[in-house]
């Protein structure tokens, strides 16, 4: 199987020494991985991950020469298994994708079936890519909150990194569902444009970074979605309501989790995990459907950037820099 020309664009990221050296380079068929779909990539995104794919200490790549690019969308140019056909509009993200093996970055990806999801009706592919797995890990953890019982009449739920991707599209899933949405960001510019998309109010990123040394202070978030982890882990598992939990799945401001466990045992806190690279494909296939229909994030697509191949290596290190606010798409055949 193969419907891929014998030359096509794709932005690199190969270790040499201490360095990581990026750039657009011509490609093969013989150099994208083993896999029974072939994919014309339409659209892929710039995510946290993708920087730290592209850095020398940043842990996520696995291969050198990569082709970064944790998200793809595009269409099926050729397929070995008969659950796809040519034609076929797709989206696969997760698993290996932009760590071990190539990635979106590239004009053409190879990616086994069973790691692939049908485009849901009611998303365009560009849609699919402004959620992408930042959306998809909002989604996730809107879900896993919901499941262990969180209603819009519970009260504020607060969400971290708001001007970012996976913030930004939790904010807009939770304002969608009719929540009190509560915004915590470290970038005073995006507090306005957050409260004209209907946020209920604003939290500065240094009240989190403060801290008072107080074991547990007052009793505010019904919910919360967090992907800064560092310093506003704690700080939310200390303001969480009785019994209430956030969704922790990322660490854009560090790794480290310093925090007592009296938010667990004087006040039932629960610290929910949230991982959304190894979601089973029939979860993931479920899950996106959902973010088509009842998880469908408010002004989905407004909030986004596009960029070239060439255009990933300013992206890449904005995003990195925490300058980078919504969605960066990265527009290849779309
Ligand atoms: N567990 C999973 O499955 C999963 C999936 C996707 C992403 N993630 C993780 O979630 C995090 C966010 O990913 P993303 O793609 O949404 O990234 P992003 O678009 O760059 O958003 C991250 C946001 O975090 C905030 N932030 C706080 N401290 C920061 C710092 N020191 N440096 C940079 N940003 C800082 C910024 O928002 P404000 O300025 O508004 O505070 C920033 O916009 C990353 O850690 C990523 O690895 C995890």
């Amino acid at each position: 199987m193969t419907d891929i020309p014998d030359g096509f664009d794709a932005f690199v990221a190969e270790k040499d020494g201490d360095v990581v050296r990026r750039g657009v380079r011509r490609l093969a068929p013989a150099d994208l991985p083993a896999g029974e779909v072939a994919i014309r990539v339409a659209w892929s995104g710039v995510n946290y991950k993708d920087a730290l794919a592209a850095i020398p200490d940043g842990r996520v790549a696995r291969i050198s020469p990569l082709v970064p690019g944790i998200d793809i969308v595009g269409t099926v140019t050729a397929s070995d298994d008969p659950a796809f056909t040519p034609g076929d509009l797709v989206i696969a993200h997760g698993y290996e994708i932009g760590v071990s093996r190539h990635g979106g970055f590239a004009a053409y990806a190879r990616v086994p079936a069973g790691w692939i999801v049908p485009l849901p009706p009611g998303l365009t592919p560009r849609e699919a890519a402004a959620v992408g797995t930042a959306g998809f890990t909002a989604a996730d953890s809107v879900a896993t909150l919901e499941a262990r019982g969180l209603a819009p009449s519970d009260g504020p739920v607060l969400v971290t990194g708001a001007s970012g991707g996976l913030g930004g599209l939790a904010v807009r899933i939770l304002l969608a569902r009719g929540y009190e949405t509560w915004a915590m960001t470290g970038k005073p510019a995006a507090a306005e444009r957050l409260r004209s998309l209907g946020v209920a109010g604003v939290v500065g990123r240094e009240e989190a970074a403060a801290g008072d040394g107080r074991a547990l202070g007052p009793e505010r978030w019904a919910g919360a979605i967090d992907c800064v982890g560092a310093a506003t882990l704690p700080w939310i598992l200390r303001t969480l309501r009785r019994g209430a939990g956030v969704a922790a799945s990322g660490n854009a401001s560090g790794p480290a989790l310093a925090t007592t466990v009296f938010p667990f045992i004087l006040r039932g806190a629960a610290l929910l995990g949230i991982d959304s690279s190894q979601v089973p494909i029939g979860e993931r296939r479920a899950l996106w459907g959902r973010i088509a229909t009842d998880l469908r994030p408010a002004g989905l697509g407004d909030d986004t950037t596009e960029v070239g191949l060439d255009g990933l290596p300013d992206a890449l290190d904005a995003i990195l820099a925490g300058r980078a606010e919504g969605r960066w798409l990265v527009r290849l055949g779309g």
